[in-house]
C-alpha cells in the first residue's frame, strides 16, 4: 500500500492536492475534517459535537476523531493506498494511527508537509469563505485554528521527522508545479 498524510495548516491547499493525489496513485481519500461537516449536515449527535469544536477553532477530541478513522478503515475494503489529510492534527492521533495501520500490516510512506506563509493562508481562507459556506472560514476563527495549528498540530511534523518519512513541499506557485513536488517526493519515498 501507499500510504500518504497529507499535512499542514488550514488554508496550505491540502483538499486541493488530495484530488491530484487520488488521480495520480489511485488511493482511497480519507478527510476527517469532510468527514464531520457531513456530520454536522445530516444533524447526527457526533456532528453537534464537533460543530462546537470547530466553531471556536479548536480540535475534536482525539478518542473521537480516532474511533471515526477506526471504523472507516475497517469498512473501507480493498484499496492501493490512502491519503490522510486534516488528520492525525495531534501526538496521540499519529501514534494511534500507526498502531491501527500495523494491524493491516502497512505504514505511512510519507508525510507531505505543505509550508505556506501565515499571512497568505489567512488570505487564502478569507477568500474561500466568501464560497465555502463553511461557519469557520472567517477571520476570528481562522485566526484561533492558526494558532490550535501551531500549539497542537506543528509536533506531528517531528513525529514524521523520526520516522524518516517527512518532505517539506513549498506550498506556494502554480499549483500544478506545487504537485510536481509533491509525485518528486513520493516516488522517493513509495
Ligand atoms: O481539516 P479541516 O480544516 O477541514 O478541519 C476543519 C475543523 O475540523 C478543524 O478546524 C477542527 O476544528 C476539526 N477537526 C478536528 N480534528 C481533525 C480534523 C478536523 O478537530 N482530525
Ligand atoms: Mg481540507
Amino acid at each position: 500500500m501507499l500510504n500518504i498524510v497529507i499535512f499542514g495548516p488550514p488554508g496550505s491547499g491540502k483538499g486541493t492536492q488530495s484530488e491530484n493525489l487520488i488521480k495520480e496513485y489511485n488511493l482511497a481519500h480519507i478527510s476527517t475534517g469532510d468527514l464531520l461537516r457531513k456530520e454536522i449536515n445530516t444533524n447526527t449527535e457526533l456532528g453537534a459535537l464537533a460543530k462546537s469544536y470547530i466553531d471556536k477553532g479548536e480540535l475534536v477530541p482525539d478518542e473521537v476523531i480516532i474511533n471515526m478513522i477506526d471504523s472507516y478503515l475497517d469498512r473501507m475494503g480493498r484499496v492501493n493506498g490512502v491519503i490522510f489529510d486534516g488528520f492525525p492534527r495531534t501526538v496521540a492521533q499519529a501514534g494511534a494511527l500507526r498502531d491501527l495501520l500495523k494491524t493491516y500490516k502497512t505504514k505511512i510512506n510519507v508525510c507531505l508537509n505543505l509550508e505556506v506563509p501565515n499571512d497568505e493562508l489567512m488570505k487564502r481562507l478569507i477568500e474561500r469563505g466568501k464560497t465555502s459556506g463553511r461557519s469557520d472560514d472567517n477571520e476570528e476563527t481562522i485566526a484561533k485554528r492558526l494558532a490550535t495549528y501551531e500549539k497542537q498540530t506543528k509536533p506531528v511534523l517531528d513525529f514524521y521527522k523520526k520516522e524518516g518519512v517527512a518532505a517539506n513541499i513549498k506550498g506556494i506557485g502554480e499549483i500544478s508545479a506545487i504537485f510536481d513536488d509533491i509525485k518528486a517526493a513520493v516516488d522517493a519515498k513509495k
